[in-house]
């Protein structure tokens, strides 16, 4: 149980559950359900987490102000928690089944909560902005880790604050392994690499600067426009640090990808021309892997590469980048070229030298040693059932979902975030499947068409298919031949004027949860809603 000296405030509504446990009456059925699953909770692992201020080194000279989780493991493998090499952004991992609590406490200056992103855990758990929590406040986590194997990540989520909370610091990596990855024998320890891509602005002083400076500069500053349409730093970070060079043995690693940057999208290529194989995407590992010219990495979505550096001598160097692409359309789709003139308007506009689309390197792996390890790509990973679309409830008339802007406020089907809103079409029932199609050709704002990465809570979904209306083919054939479509996903990228079909099935909670574009100034500018699992 709960021990109550150990905390100033309590107000996370499961341990409120646990606290009333001899007046049931009081207890809402969904926490009533998420408590009596796990009744009693005794978790296998219990960290305190911390979302506290703080300073990091950056860049050379002055140190940079920061947000960011610290934290221990008060019970459990201490190695559960780590931080990045040189790096204040964590890491946790943890095995398929086991159970965790974890406490966060909130030592900012205003609420926050978090999101296991990617993660299916009961409503309560999973971090919606209704149950933020202000300064001083703890709330309590427990849930059991029921996702297979994968890169997932924890984030905040507080309603119009998850953009500025990310974008100075406060995320982190969860990883989950089971039987099924073991079995596939990759490569582990220090040849398995998790790298968080982040793209940041420093001002002269080496302080990071978020929407702020221009953003009182009148309605058409570069902060407000950013605000509205996602902002694009011009330096890339690899797990918090500018110029990242990932020293390598000539052998094969795993390389765990996430973006973690607040709306830039990655096209990622390795500079020799070598394709990409990729082995996971975000719901874990692919049944087999793919080899692609490139892959598209939108915000949130995590992709692991097999990066094989075997026939590479000691001394070279093999840098991943980011090719150019079209991420936004000219208004009613236009000529040739008009997607990169967008994005270099919208470049200028959001503050940023590195416009949407543009190429850049990431990070460069430098080989240092030869290595006598047998690298060998597993041609099985794993077993994932092939989706059955017409197990759909609504399998021959799919949701619709039109990703929308009016009055220069983002929406879904023309309705922004409410707290607690949710529509008859946003309800679903648990134990069913249905078929959703997020549309991106409505949303026709002042700087044309943008891409969006359309992320749903409380599961991993399918991509069923994509189409798109032949005037932004330009955008989509720069893009196409690097999407990932295959294997178990939670975000997914919506390009200009494109549609694209998932199946989701409701299996294990009811509550309410949310759906949104990833792309944080999105998101906390209102495309995101809320859906209802209903028993
Ligand atoms: Cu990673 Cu609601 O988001
Ligand atoms: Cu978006």
């Amino acid at each position: 149980m709960i021990d109550l000296k150990r905390r100033n405030v309590l107000r996370s509504t499961l341990a409120a559950a646990v606290l009333t446990a001899g007046a049931p009456t009081l207890v809402p059925p969904e926490r009533a359900r998420a408590r009596s699953e796990h009744a009693p909770f005794v978790p296998d692992l219990y960290i305190r987490l911390i979302a506290a201020e703080d300073e990091a080194r950056i860049l050379p000279g002055r140190p940079t102000s920061v947000w960011r989780y610290r934290g221990k493991v008060l019970k459990g493998d201490p190695r559960a928690l780590e931080f990045l090499p040189g790096s204040f952004l964590p890491v946790m991992r943890v095995r398929r089944g086991q159970k965790v609590r974890i406490d966060l406490v909130n030592e900012l200056p205003e609420s926050t909560i978090i999101h296991w992103h990617g993660l299916s855990v009961p409503a309560p758990m999973d971090g919606h902005p209704r149950y933020a929590i202000g300064p001083r406040e703890t709330y309590v986590y427990e849930f059991e880790i029921v996702n297979r194997a994968g890169t997932y990540w924890f984030h905040p989520h507080p309603d119009g604050r998850t953009g500025k909370q990310v974008y100075f610091g406060m995320a982190g990596l969860f990883i989950v392994s089971d039987d099924e990855e073991a079995a596939a024998r990759l490569p582990s320890g220090p040849y398995d690499v998790p790298l968080v891509i982040q793209d940041r602005t420093f001002d002269g002083d080496n302080q990071l600067v978020y929407l702020s400076s221009q953003a009182r500069g009148g309605m058409m500053g570069g902060g407000m426009m950013a605000a509205m349409m996602g902002f694009l730093g011009d330096r890339i970070l690899v797990n918090g640090k500018p110029d990242f060079v990932l020293p390598v043995e000539a052998r094969a690693y795993r390389l765990r990808l996430l973006n973690g940057s607040n709306s830039r999208i990655y096209k990622l290529a390795w500079s020799d021309g070598a394709p990409v194989t990729v082995i996971a995407s975000d719901g874990g590992l692919l049944e087999a892997p793919v080899t692609q010219p490139y892959v598209m990495l939108a915000p949130a979505a995590r992709v692991e590469l097999w990066a094989d550096f075997s026939d590479q001598p000691p001394g070279s160097e093999r840098v991943l980048q980011s090719l150019r692409f079209d991420g936004t359309a000219a208004m009613g789709g236009g000529m040739m070229g008009g997607g990169m003139m967008m994005g270099m308007m919208s470049g200028m506009m959001s503050g940023s030298s590195l416009p949407d689309g543009a190429p850049f390197p990431i990070l460069k792996a430098r080989v240092v040693r030869a290595s006598s390890a047998k690298s060998i790509l597993p041609q099985r990973l794993s077993t994932i059932p092939a989706p059955r679309p017409q197990d759909a409830v609504n399998a021959s008339y799919p949701k619709i979902f039109d990703i929308t802007m009016g009055m220069m406020v983002w929406g879904i089907n023309g309705r922004s975030f409410q707290m607690e809103g949710v529509t008859a079409e946003e309800t679903v029932k648990l134990g069913t499947s249905e078929i959703w199609e997020f549309r991106n050709d409505a949303a026709t704002g002042m700087m044309g068409m943008m891409a969006h990465a359309m992320h749903v809570h409380g599961l991993q979904y399918r991509v069923l298919e994509r189409a798109v209306e032949p005037q932004f083919a330009a955008a989509r054939d720069s893009v196409s031949a690097g999407h990932l479509d295959e294997g178990w996903k939670d975000t997914v990228l919506v390009m200009p004027g494109e549609r694209v079909r998932l199946l989701l099935r409701f299996e294990r909670y009811d509550g309410l949860y949310l759906y949104h574009c990833h792309m944080l100034e999105h998101e906390d500018s209102g495309l995101m809603r809320n859906y209802l699992i209903k028993v």
